[in-house]
């Protein structure tokens, strides 16, 4: 049985930052409770032409590039994100077109901020099972869009951005040990976008309503977050054969850092141990976990052979941990510049669209 190797990471945020003091004059909150409440000094917020698809190709870009690996190469794309381009079509078949991955299938997965855990998984199982060799997962997000800048429990706690792994198969031990998934849907409604699906589709009545924005019992949900964040890890770390002391690093969904420190003592672990990012990010829901991992190995801090705990939690409600082995890129057998692809999905994209149009005409004389 092939092993799944993350061999490839990358992430994309965009450029504004919108500071506690920024927050500061648009509600009534200020700096020195954002931070001790929360751990968030700062988020970054897309632009008005960013999207989860753009941001997301940006970072996926990244990660073909030190995996080595050519778009065309891709068999999988799973983009997963709690903002989402549109309901349908799925953001992953937005990121295939721009980057070019002509062979790839390409699905959205919805498991809110657990989302990147839950991909991961997906995409290692496929590989696992000798169904694909190479997968792409996108946790990507542009939840400032649906936030209600006006609401003091929500609009200090999310921010924009993107992360991406490049998954591959390999005969090499290592790369993803072990995951679990869990769901409590009886919590549903304690963190939810209520407005836009087919329960409440959008009218003027729940654009006035505000059903369009975050809706979230802030307590419940911190509640929930501690409780399951060890619980996760250890379920994980079990059925990877390890303990706590053979892990490096635990990498946690950036929510709170109040979170983070309870779950560490709950582990016993040293809070030196966590990669912790969520000063300068906020919460980017399911694109904090690889956000902080490309930081992590940027910074030379999670090296090859690390085993690596991911914990997440969110909406659903949903958690799940993941055990991997950190291997690093699979020896590259020739120079691949992903980004050249861009330029080549743009055309190919475009002659497609322009064969649909006159194919369509030809087409319709025949009926
Ligand atoms: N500034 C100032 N005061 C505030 C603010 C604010 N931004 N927000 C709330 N308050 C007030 C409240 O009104 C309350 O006042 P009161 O005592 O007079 O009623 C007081 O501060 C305490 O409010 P709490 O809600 O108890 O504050 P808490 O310490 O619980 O922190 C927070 C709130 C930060 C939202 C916390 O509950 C939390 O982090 N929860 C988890 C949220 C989370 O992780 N969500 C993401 C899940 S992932 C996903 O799927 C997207």
């Amino acid at each position: 049985m092939p092993f799944a190797h993350i061999t490839g990471w990358g992430m994309h945020v965009p450029e504004p930052v919108l500071t506690n003091d920024d927050i500061a004059k648009l509600v009534e909150t200020s700096d020195e409770w954002i931070r001790s409440r929360t751990g968030i000094r700062e988020r970054h917020i897309a632009r008005e032409n960013e999207f989860p698809s753009t941001l997301g190709v940006e970072a996926s870009l990244k990660a073909l590039q030190v995996a080595n690996l050519a778009p065309t190469e891709l068999d999988l794309i799973i983009c997963t994100s709690s903002s989402p381009e549109y309901i349908f079509p799925a953001t992953a078949c937005l990121i295939q077109d721009q980057i070019g991955a002509t062979k790839a299938g390409a699905f959205d997965l919805l498991a809110a901020c657990s989302g990147f855990i839950y991909a991961v998984n997906m995409a290692a199982q496929a590989i696992r099972s000798g169904s694909i060799k190479n997968a792409l997962v996108v946790g990507t997000e542009t939840l400032s869009r649906f936030i209600n800048w006006k609401d003091r429990n929500t609009c200090i706690l999310f921010g924009d951005g993107a992360g991406a792994f490049v998954l591959q198969a390999s005969d090499k031990p290592g790369g993803v040990l072990s995951a679990v998934m869990h769901s409590d849907g009886s919590g549903a409604d304690l963190l939810t976008l209520p407005g836009g699906g087919a329960r409440h589709p959008a009218t003027e009545t729940t654009v006035h309503d505000g059903k369009h924005y975050v809706y979230m019992d802030g307590k419940e949900v911190f509640r929930f977050a501690t409780r399951v964040m060890g619980q996760a890890t250890q379920e994980s770390l079990q059925l990877a054969g390890l303990t706590t002391a053979d892990l490096q690093w635990i990498i946690p969904h950036q929510a709170n850092y109040r979170i983070i420190e309870t779950a560490a003592k709950y582990l016993k672990m040293p809070m030196e141990k966590f990669v912790v990012n969520v000063d300068r990010f906020g919460n980017t829901s399911t694109a904090s976990i690889p956000i902080a991992t490309v930081e992590a190995v940027e910074k030379g801090q999670v090296k090859s052979g690390d085993k690596i705990v991911f914990v997440g939690f969110g909406a659903g409600l949903t958690w799940g941990a993941m055990t991997v082995e950190w291997t690093g890129p699979i020896e590259p057998k020739k120079t691949i510049r992903p980004q050249q692809y861009r330029l080549f999905a743009r055309l190919r994209s475009l002659l497609r669209r322009t064969m649909r149009f006159i194919e369509g005409i030809f087409f319709r004389r025949e009926l």
